[in-house]
């Protein structure tokens, strides 16, 4: 085989999330970890989907936890819970992924878009009053809003209580990008009256299939989600109180994230070391993330901006040389053909709208080693500057 001069005509692939990294740290681990299931065979509410729950409470301090079947259902279960339906209105951000308005719209309630913060990408507080202002004003009853905490950066968790407060609304915090992380000192998992996080393999703390947990100090709240998780049951199974859904988390997938949350914190770690490093060497280039003073990131994502028209040519270059990107999301929610006919507040949704035109997500794991990572800089610099 001839030696190649140039690396760039034909670059090894680099992996956008590189969960084989993480397999050769932990897989042996995981796998005697499933094997122990497949022995006991209590595939459904085995012993690990408890231990689990019990561990994911002591990590971030919220007093229930409820495991369930997907980030979606989470979310969905506090809703049902909370007797969400026609007639009422739940506040949304317009940037974040469909789930969090899909969930409303199932329960027959209505999604209200309201805008996001520029530099956090989360719910700007001031858009929520408008938007409470805007479901009233269609005859709706605004009961609870879902603040996002996107790309793994933590809402303005202070500023959007005082605002819920003042409007009387249950705040469900959808922190399916963003458990690990914290604000003021406080973790993710204990803000608002629930929180819903996903175990999607692509986040930072991930399973091998679906998953997903609904963190409370509401016992009432985690008793009924339970109930909800599993066709409403009462005391017994086979004694229905409430309409429900199979709404649980497999034992399997429950043995594969205690033996990865070991190991969370060590990545969360690995995670902002490889932020530090691209804002830092990026920030000249391009708009960078910006984490506030008393916030720890999770970076779900490492998410840049460009002005418009420069991510597509950017995008194109790093895939010539093996280096994938990603654009969440490129069109916000309320524009979707499924949510177009929602409401939006006033004045429509600006913020929204221009960061699905700028934003560009590149490589980011708890495995990036610093050759990788300049390698990608490296092009990104190339291919902005050329
Ligand atoms: C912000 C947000 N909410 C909800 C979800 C839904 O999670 P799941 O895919 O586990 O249902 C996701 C998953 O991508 C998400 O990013």
């Amino acid at each position: 085989m001839t030696a190649r001069t140039d690396p760039r005509s034909n670059p090894v692939a680099i992996p956008f999330i590189d969960v084989a990294g993480q397999r050769r740290r932990l897989g042996a681990r995981i796998d005697a970890a499933i094997a122990r299931v497949t022995a006991h065979c209590q595939f459904i509410l085995g012993p690990e989907v408890r231990a689990l729950e019990e561990e994911l409470a002591r990590f971030c301090g919220a007093r229930h936890v409820v495991t369930c079947a997907s980030g979606t259902d989470a979310l969905l279960l506090v809703l049902m819970a909370k007797g969400i339906g026609p007639g009422d209105a739940v506040i949304c951000p317009a940037f974040t992924f469909c789930a969090t308005a899909e969930v409303v719209a199932l329960l027959g309630a209505t999604p209200v878009f309201a805008d996001v913060d520029e530099d956090t990408f989360n719910i700007d507080a001031a858009s929520l009053a408008l938007a409470v202002a805007k479901a009233k004003a269609l005859g709706l009853t605004p009961k609870a809003v879902i603040p996002v905490d996107l790309f793994g950066l933590p809402a303005d968790h202070d500023a959007l209580a005082a605002s819920a407060e003042a409007d009387d609304l249950f705040i469900l915090d959808d922190a399916a990008q963003a458990f690990g992380a914290s604000y003021k000192g406080r973790p993710i998992g204990t803000f608002g009256h629930a929180t819903a996080t996903s175990f999607f393999p692509a986040k930072p703390l991930g399973c091998y299939g679906d998953g997903g947990a609904v963190f409370t100090d509401d016992g009432d709240l985690a008793e009924l989600v339970k109930s909800l998780r599993v066709h409403g049951h009462g005391g017994h199974k086979y004694n229905n109180v409430r309409i429900g859904i199979t709404g649980r988390l497999d034992t399997i997938q429950a043995a594969v994230l205690l033996e990865k949350l070991e190991i969370f914190r060590d990545e969360i770690a690995a995670r902002n070391r490889a932020a530090e490093r691209y804002n830092n060497a990026l920030g000249n280039v391009a708009t960078v993330p910006r984490v506030p003073d008393g916030y720890t990131s999770v970076w779900a994502q490492y998410t840049i901006r460009l002005e418009p028209g420069r991510r597509d040519p950017l995008a194109a270059a790093l895939k010539q040389e093996g280096i994938p990107t990603a654009i969440y999301y490129p069109t916000p929610v309320h524009r979707l053909q499924a949510y177009a006919h929602f409401p939006v507040v006033d004045g429509g949704l600006p913020v929204s709208e221009k960061l699905a035109q700028e934003v560009i997500s590149l490589p980011m794991h708890g495995y990036l080693d610093e050759p990788t990572q300049d390698r990608i800089i490296d092009a990104v610099h190339r291919a902005l500057n050329g």
